[in-house]
């Protein structure tokens, strides 16, 4: 009982700090069987995707028209030069943001003809996001950061806990359990929310410089966790990274510039060139 009502207050305070565009794919409960099975059929279509922020009286149009398949399995780096709007696309890919125009097509279904439930349920079931900046609540220990997607989806605390644990061991932060994100180092941070992504078991990976903030080491560990995933058990997975050597590790690579996508089979090399940022 204690244990159930400490799973609500998760995400309760999970509501209060993210509001409706909070992190790791969280959706309300409604009461869903828990062990729904996911399904490892969503591919991605982006086709003429436009993005236009309008800050006060300024206008920027950021995506110009981005066409993108990401088939299912596929393993994909996103590439390209500070502010040029990789995140944006990330965001509009994961259901976080729609876009000025375009269509977005996610397992065979037009996004903006879903509901927000539905496009809440999308993301919670099928899409484990890791953000750019990792976005841990503050007042939760690292297991129970990691164990909201699950305290979204009903799970029992106790389940969620043991899930969550085994998660963390598998980014390596098994010592930490109980520690609070300020308790955590940068690369500790960005580990925990890492394994709050892939906690969920989803469909697609949608991970925004998910190695920025680790040494050479835990970064190769955790593209690994990526490549290992994307291999045995088909998961679909999108990287924005800044590092070639992160690049080349994925199946394809493509680069964002002026706003469309451009296709860079040589960036798979390693003497590829390297953005200037
Ligand atoms: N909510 C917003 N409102 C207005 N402008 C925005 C907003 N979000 C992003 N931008 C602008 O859109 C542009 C692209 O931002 P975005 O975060 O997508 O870049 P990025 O390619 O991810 O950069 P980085 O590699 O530095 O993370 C930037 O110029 C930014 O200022
Ligand atoms: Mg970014």
């Amino acid at each position: 009982m204690a244990m159930g009502r400490r799973l609500a207050g998760m995400v309760q305070e999970a509501r209060r700090s993210f509001g409706a565009a909070g992190g790791g794919g969280e959706v309300e409960n409604r009461s869903q069987p828990p062990d729904l099975p996911t399904e490892h059929d969503l591919s991605i279509a982006l086709t003429a995707i436009r993005k236009r922020y309008v800050v006060g009286p300024v206008s920027t149009d950021i995506l110009h028209g981005v066409n993108l398949e990401v088939p299912r399995g596929d393993l994909l780096a996103i590439m390209g030069a500070s502010g040029c709007g990789k995140s944006t696309l990330m965001n509009i890919m994961g259901l976080m943001d729609r876009p000025s125009g375009g269509s977005c097509v996610i397992g065979g279904r037009e996004v903006s003809a879903m509901t927000d439930d539905e496009r809440s349920e999308h993301r919670n079931r099928s899409i484990g996001f890791v953000f750019q900046s990792s976005f841990l609540l503050p007042r939760l220990s690292a297991w129970e950061n990691v164990a909201l997607p699950l305290a979204y989806r009903g799970h029992a605390t106790a389940a969620a806990r043991l899930k969550a644990e085994e998660m963390l061991a598998r980014v390596g932060m098994e010592a930490r359990t109980e520690h609070l994100p300020n308790q955590l180092s940068g690369g500790q941070q960005q580990r925990v929310a890492i394994a709050r992504a892939l906690i969920g078991r989803p469909s697609i990976i949608l991970a925004d410089e998910p190695t920025g903030a680790l040494d050479a080491q835990t970064a190769e560990e955790i593209m690994g966790l990526f490549i290992s995933l994307n291999a045995d058990d088909g998961v679909t997975a999108v990287v924005i990274t800044h590092d070639a050597q992160v690049a080349r590790q994925c199946g394809r690579v493509v680069r964002l510039v002026d706003g469309v996508i451009l296709e860079s089979p040589e960036l798979s090399s390693p003497a590829a060139p390297r953005d200037a940022d």
